[in-house]
């Protein structure tokens, strides 16, 4: 029972028993339906992880490596393929809302949790604006083919060049409007959006693959391996590896759905594992063909590669089928992100860590309102100031604690109490979790500096609020 299980550890190390973080999402009556086999786990996967990552990044993952951007790609997808791994074991060993922040919490203790849930409202802030200035750019796009130009100054933030990224901001409070009022995804339209995205990377590839040159890959890495300033960007296939990374995140939704599956031994791995492996080839493929049939540098400063590299061949239609798709199906990952955020701020409340009135909930529609609104507001300011690289590699520097700190549970999880029942287990876990972390830690350091300090500053202000506030008024200092 969660009322009677005790902290573990002491001080700094005090922990939450697993017991406790289970029985907390474990209401009267709230066994979910064990109905979700492999292939909706895919779906789940995919919807959540294809976005501004493969659609947009990729031209500035072609800026800074090259060619050779089909070598990052690779390198980003094993390190999240070994992360996810990991994720499924945690996901089933505690399957309790809060992610990263919650496993942490279990394995290893209450400090380096609240970094890990700080660092998590970084991550989902950012890619929430990351992802509408990458919707920005196909809107800014499809606008422009149907007659309508936005004026440069409005579509673009004061640190790229403009006034402000309008439509990212747009896009952004809309979104925060339809979650406040307590919309959820459903699993048929988010079906319906991943075969809308999925159908328009797979007509780009169709048109763009026959126009494959060689030339185009030569010289294969330009801008060498290891990730090195040149003039304010990042370069070298680390470095884009490093940026790119971003386009195979948001996997967490499927190890969230562990409950929920049937044969979940089976089917967590397949859905896991799977939807990684569909995305690093669908990426690498993409990557081939854009590169194959446009010289990098042409669409690498592009707000819509994609599109551009269609129009390039003389298919205009389908270039604005493909913004088209884009500005249909991007705004669910904004949304499944925003949600993922008053999810961790609602979870960390309830553990005392912040202000319980955060948190709350209006009673007329069921959602944190109040938290949701304030949390689109910044994401919009973020959206409208800030320039996509920048953002996408704050977002990705949070997300690499995270999946650090989920690898590292699971090792010290597997010491402490190995013969707690697993339902799933990470295959060759003193292989796969510590290449994760490794892999991380030197996706990390390949970071611009000025990213790299960016998280330490903001973790550094996490500190100070947990001394001033969490650390007493923990429901652990109280129990
Ligand atoms: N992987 C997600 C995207 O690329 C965050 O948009």
């Amino acid at each position: 029972m969660a009322e009677a299980a005790l902290p573990a550890g002491r001080g700094w190390l005090r922990r939450k028993p697993i017991e406790a973080a289970e029985g907390q999402d474990a209401g009267a009556g709230r066994t979910l339906r064990k109905s979700l086999s492999w292939p909706h786990l895919v779906a789940l996967g995919v919807g959540a992880i294809v976005g501004t990552g493969i659609y947009t990044l990729i031209g500035q993952g072609a800026d800074r490596a090259g060619p050779a951007v089909i070598l990052s790609f690779a390198i980003a997808g094993v390190v999240c393929a070994c992360a996810a791994l990991a994720y499924a074991e945690m996901a089933t060993l505690i399957p309790a809302s809060g992610s990263a922040y919650t496993y942490t919490y279990a394995a290893i203790g209450e400090t380096l949790a609240w970094i890990v849930g700080w660092s998590l409202i970084l991550e989902y802030t950012v890619v929430c604006s990351t992802v509408a200035v990458g919707w920005s750019g196909y809107a800014a796009g499809f606008l422009r083919s149907a007659g309508v130009a936005l004026p440069a100054a409005l579509t673009a933030g004061p640190l790229d060049g403009g006034l402000v990224n309008l439509p990212a901001v747009l896009i952004t409070l809309v979104v925060a409007g339809v979650l406040a009022a307590g919309t959820r995804e459903s699993a048929t339209i988010n079906f319906l959006l991943v075969l809308v995205k999925i159908a328009a990377l797979a007509v780009f590839v169709a048109i763009a693959l026959p126009h494959f040159q060689i030339k185009n890959f030569q010289p294969f890495m330009p801008y060498g391996f290891v990730s090195h300033d040149d003039h304010g960007v990042q370069r070298g296939v680390m470095g884009a590896a490093a940026l790119i990374f971003f386009a195979f995140y948001g996997f967490d939704a499927v190890s969230t759905a562990a409950e929920e599956a049937k044969n979940p031994g089976r089917d967590l791995t397949i859905g896991i594992v799977g939807s990684m492996l569909a995305c690093t080839l669908l990426y690498m493929l993409i990557a081939a063909a854009a590169l194959g049939a446009l010289r990098f540098d042409l669409f690498a400063k592009s707000g819509e590669p994609l599109a551009l590299v269609l129009r390039s061949l003389g298919q205009d239609r389908a270039a604005q089928a493909i913004a088209a798709a884009a500005v249909v199906a991007l705004p669910t990952v904004i949304l499944a992100f925003m949600f993922g955020q008053s999810r961790i701020f609602f979870v960390m409340a309830r553990d005392g860590l912040l202000p319980r009135g955060l948190a709350a909930v209006n009673s007329r529609t069921g959602t944190p309102v109040a938290m949701t609104l304030v949390t689109g507001v910044v994401v919009a300011v973020v959206a409208g100031v800030f320039r996509l690289g920048q953002i996408a590699e704050v977002a990705n520097s949070g997300t690499l604690a995270a999946f650090v700190a989920v690898s590292a549970s699971l090792l010290v999880l597997r010491v402490r109490d190995p013969d707690r029942p697993r339902v799933f287990r990470t295959p060759l876990a003193w292989v796969v979790a510590p290449l994760a972390i490794a892999g991380c830690l030197y996706l990390f350091a390949s970071l611009a500096p000025l990213t790299q300090k960016a998280f330490l500053i903001w973790n550094a202000l996490g500190v100070v609020v947990y001394l001033l506030y969490g650390r007493r008024s923990s429901a652990l200092a109280k129990a």
